[in-house]
């Protein structure tokens, strides 16, 4: 029988930790959100406020369902306060060592059926799982940005995930609303492994002044019916997210496709990251904003 899921826990409450809370308790359970100190549990929170306060503005959540939403939600800076989630799904940056720390301690913490699940999006899971001492319960559980919207997650399952945890967390995505795919423990899995060599094309064009970042974007918008273009995707993921999932590739794969643009790491040096930020490729009204100015 598949495994209950009524309280899991989100490490790392950036975009996309904020947004996989918003997805567990739009879906009726509850989450512990836990971040490193107070000041980023409240930039935490205020990312899921900014976002259902949207939907509620859209008329796409009541305000009644909006409070009980949040009721759901108990942030946390002590990582002690995830003893008693079922599964645990870190996301914090993408830096290994980091991961590993994380993954170390969580073990100690929750309870011998507990999950872990990391939301890399090129890191190797194994490595992750290898910081642990039971490695069976550990998994990747890949969201797409905007998580609340994209309906589709990748579980990554490692050489010795234990197959009744990937069963139980693909049964857990499908709750979710998401499509659910099992991957192996390749850097960037499927979307990513596809997704950012054009990304990164997308940027040389532009640093090399071939087009502008308008033109660049409208023909992938206009011309052959992507959501949004490249230069756009790039601000939204964040540059610094960005540059990380493109140099781990490169590492693995050494395939220049992969070899960050220069200009990418030079943006994040300047404090340029894309939407989180407030400017990247654009100008935005404010840091989170989605509006370009
Ligand atoms: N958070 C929460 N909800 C959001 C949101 C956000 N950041 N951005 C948009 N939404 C919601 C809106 O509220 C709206 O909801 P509604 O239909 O219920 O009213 C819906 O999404 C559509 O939004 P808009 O009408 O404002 O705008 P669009 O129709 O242009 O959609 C978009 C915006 C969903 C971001 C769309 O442009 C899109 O899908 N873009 C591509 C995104 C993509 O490719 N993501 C994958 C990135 S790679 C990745 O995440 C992997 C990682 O490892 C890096």
């Amino acid at each position: 029988m598949a495994r209950e899921f009524n309280t899991v826990g989100v490490v790392g409450l950036g975009t996309m930790g904020a947004g996989i809370v918003e997805v567990f308790a739009r879906n009726g359970i509850d989450v512990v959100a836990v971040e490193v100190d107070e000041g980023a549990v409240e930039k935490g929170r205020g990312v899921l406020q900014h976002s259902t306060d949207r939907a509620v503005s859209r008329g796409k959540l009541s305000e009644e369902d909006q409070a009980a939403l949040h009721g759901r939600v108990r942030f946390s800076a002590a990582m002690d306060d995830l003893a008693d989630c079922q599964l645990v799904v870190e996301a914090v940056p993408e830096h290994l060592d980091l991961k590993k720390e994380i993954f170390g301690k969580l073990d100690t913490i929750v309870g011998p059926d507990a999950i872990l699940a990391t939301n890399t999006s090129s890191l190797s899971v194994t490595e992750i799982a290898v910081a642990t001492s039971n490695p069976k319960r550990v998994v990747g559980m890949h969201f797409f940005n905007p998580a609340p919207v994209l309906q589709f997650v990748e579980v990554i399952s490692t050489v010795v995930t234990e197959d009744e945890v990937f069963e139980d967390v693909k049964a857990l995505a499908q709750r979710l609303g998401k499509q659910p795919v099992v991957v192996g423990d390749k850097a960037g899995f499927i979307a990513n492994a596809l997704l950012f060599g054009y990304l990164n094309h997308a940027v040389s064009m532009y640093e090399s002044r071939y087009a502008t970042r308008e033109d660049i974007d409208a023909a992938m918008k206009l011309g052959c019916g992507y959501p949004m273009g490249p230069l756009a995707l790039m601000d939204l993921i964040g540059l610094d997210t960005a540059y990380e999932i493109l140099d781990t590739m490169y590492k693995q794969g050494r395939d220049r496709l992969h070899a960050p643009s220069p200009i990418i790491k030079q943006m994040v040096s300047a404090g340029l990251k894309g939407r989180k930020s407030g400017r990247g490729f654009y100008t935005y009204a404010e840091p989170g904003s989605s509006t370009v100015v």
